[in-house]
């Protein structure tokens, strides 16, 4: 008669906090930002980081989680380009997998995914013309990756969306880029925001002997890369691989 009781006291935990259901389920060690991230009830959360420091898969673990957890719920993955936004997508694909085989996911993964069990839904939208993002409302969650890098006006056109939808969150994430925009503007501001400030030196996957090197070839690419400092764009050469970070190169219409 116990194990019940225990079980639903387990699951109850597992919904309030996503840090601990990523330790027992996914097996997932977070670092102590990622955990903090992860245990935030937070509505407005922004995220300045240095590379590969863990953000999307952190940020697709809370969105999992929500989803699990709250039936019926939408969140909104956004980042410049499709690719990018698809990318996140599949990192939540990896995460789902960890807990229900693949077929639980909807025909058409690769931007919408949704969980049979409880028809939450997963849309990963292109940021790179605000007319593609209308006509969602009510989200739980919206997360845009590499905010940096978007448009104002694509930003703009997402805030609507939480109007009716008082319990609903945001997370912005990037690295940093030019010293103005939405991203940087709300990062240097005062508003009511939970910032989150990660170097890549923090990280534990990443040696101080591979940092040191990427300081000795570029300085100032280090500093913006990795160290989360803006730049001013004057003295900055930006090479193809960051341009094509900025522009929607590619994407894909809904149906
Ligand atoms: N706590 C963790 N434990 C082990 N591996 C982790 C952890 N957090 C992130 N990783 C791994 O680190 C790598 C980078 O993670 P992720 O892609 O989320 O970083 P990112 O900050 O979004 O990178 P980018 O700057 O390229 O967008 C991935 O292989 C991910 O699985
Ligand atoms: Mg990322």
């Amino acid at each position: 008669m116990s194990q019940p009781a225990i079980d639903l006291g387990r699951a109850l935990a597992y919904g309030l906090d996503a840090s601990l259901w990523a330790r027992d389920v996914l097996d997932f060690q977070p670092d102590p930002w990622q955990e903090k991230l992860l245990r935030s009830t937070a509505s407005q959360l922004i995220l300045n980081c240095g590379r590969q420091v863990g953000k999307s898969s952190t940020i697709a673990t809370l969105a999992v989680h929500g989803a699990i957890f709250e039936p019926d719920s939408l969140t909104i993955l956004i980042a410049p380009t499709q690719r990018q936004s698809i990318e996140l997508a599949r990192k939540c694909i990896d995460v789902l997998q960890r807990i229900e085989p693949v077929e639980h996911l909807s025909e058409d993964a690769k931007t919408s995914i949704e969980l049979k069990r409880n028809r939450s839904r997963i849309v990963a939208l292109p940021g790179h013309d605000a007319k593609n993002i209308r006509g969602y409302s009510a989200p739980r969650l919206i997360v845009f990756d590499e905010a940096a890098f978007a448009a104002d006006a694509v930003y703009e056109a997402l805030l609507p969306m939480l109007a009716a939808s008082p319990e609903g969150r945001i997370a912005l994430l990037s690295t940093p880029f030019l010293n103005f925009g939405f991203f940087c503007e709300i990062w240097h501001g005062t508003g009511s925001w939970e910032r989150y400030e990660v170097p890549s030196r923090d990280c534990p996957r990443i040696s101080p002997e591979w940092l040191e090197a990427r300081r000795l070839e570029d300085p100032v690419t280090f500093e913006r890369e990795y160290c989360c400092k803006f730049s001013s764009g004057a003295d900055t050469w930006f090479p193809d691989e960051l341009l094509d970070r900025m522009v929607a190169d590619e994407y894909e219409l809904f149906p």
